[in-house]
């Protein structure tokens, strides 16, 4: 199983334009320039790159939230780029982001369990009442969270605890695939810490496959198998983890490095490890 590929990105290309008018000239931007990359099964494949580097565009073309420009996506050796609605919609459940701003990912009027319901109505339409209270529950359970939050509000969670509800939101339809967008980079360290040692259980639990996005090295060495570099929409250099420690081949990754060997404390003198080995 771990050396069957999930995920298969061919070429990937994106230009945002605007159409233009009388008044507001056409402009194109290349967001994303002929990226290629492939995800085993059981992996974390980190996608690193300074912010307007193109990750965020890369994530969503990936679950078809905007479309390519042109380029080809496999998921399980299929096609998606080509594939019907009834058919993607199909595959969405089993493809799921989690976001860097777990603040504005939740409704502020709805209830954290109603939230984390609502995929579940979506995917997989079960009426029964009973069932599905206790499905979110269940995932709450499963993220650390206790019962009583599935009656509060987004605002009276901290970061940390709205993250978690994140994750439970996007479990409850049993993903194989998970784009975590920047999902600890709004946190604190001891929170990120917290939230990345979830996630590695619940790979393990849940047999997921992620494309962690990040713009630096925090905590790649850490959690991702292999990391991917982008810089200005291209992917510069792909490694083992190890390796791209041990031997950065570009420039810009070697200065992504160097201002984690430069961290203070424990997690300065843990990257100074990897990096030695
Ligand atoms: N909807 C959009 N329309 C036009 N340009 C966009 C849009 N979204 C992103 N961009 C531009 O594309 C580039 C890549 O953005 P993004 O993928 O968000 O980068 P990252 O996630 O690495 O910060 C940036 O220059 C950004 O301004
Ligand atoms: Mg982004």
């Amino acid at each position: 199983m771990q050396n069957e590929s999930l995920l298969d990105v061919q070429g990937l290309t994106k230009v945002y334009g605007n159409k233009g008018s009388l008044f507001v000239p056409r402009k194109e931007m290349l967001a994303v320039n002929n990226v290629s990359f492939s995800i085993k099964k059981g992996e974390t494949f980190g996608l690193i790159g300074e912010s307007g580097s193109g990750k965020t565009t890369i994530g969503r073309m990936v679950l078809r939230l905007i479309e390519a420009t042109a380029g080809d996506i496999q998921y399980e050796g299929k096609s998606i780029l080509s594939m019907k609605k009834g058919e993607m919609d199909k595959l969405r459940s089993e493809m799921q982001i989690i976001f860097q701003d777990s603040g504005s990912a939740f409704n502020p009027r709805k209830t954290i369990g109603e939230q984390i319901l609502h995929p579940l109505n979506k995917f997989h339409s079960n009426s029964d009442a009973g069932y599905q209270y206790n499905k979110v529950i269940e995932m709450l359970d499963v993220v650390g969270l206790r019962a009583d939050f599935y009656h509060r509000y987004p605002h009276e969670l901290s970061g940390g605890q709205r993250q978690r509800a994140g994750i439970a939101r996007a479990l409850i339809v049993k993903p194989k695939f998970l784009v975590l967008d920047e999902p600890v980079s709004a946190l604190d360290v001891s929170v990120k810490a917290q939230i990345i040692n979830l996630l590695i259980d619940l790979q393990k639990e849940f047999q997921l496959t992620y494309l962690f996005i990040a713009h630096n090295l925090d905590l790649v060495a850490y959690f991702c198998d292999k990391v991917a570099v982008l810089s200005k929409g291209e992917l510069i250099e792909t490694a083992p983890t190890i390796e791209l420690f041990r031997k950065p081949k570009h420039e810009v990754t070697q200065k992504l490095l160097s201002s984690i060997l430069t961290l203070d404390g424990d997690l300065g003198e843990y990257y100074r490890k990897q990096s030695a080995i």
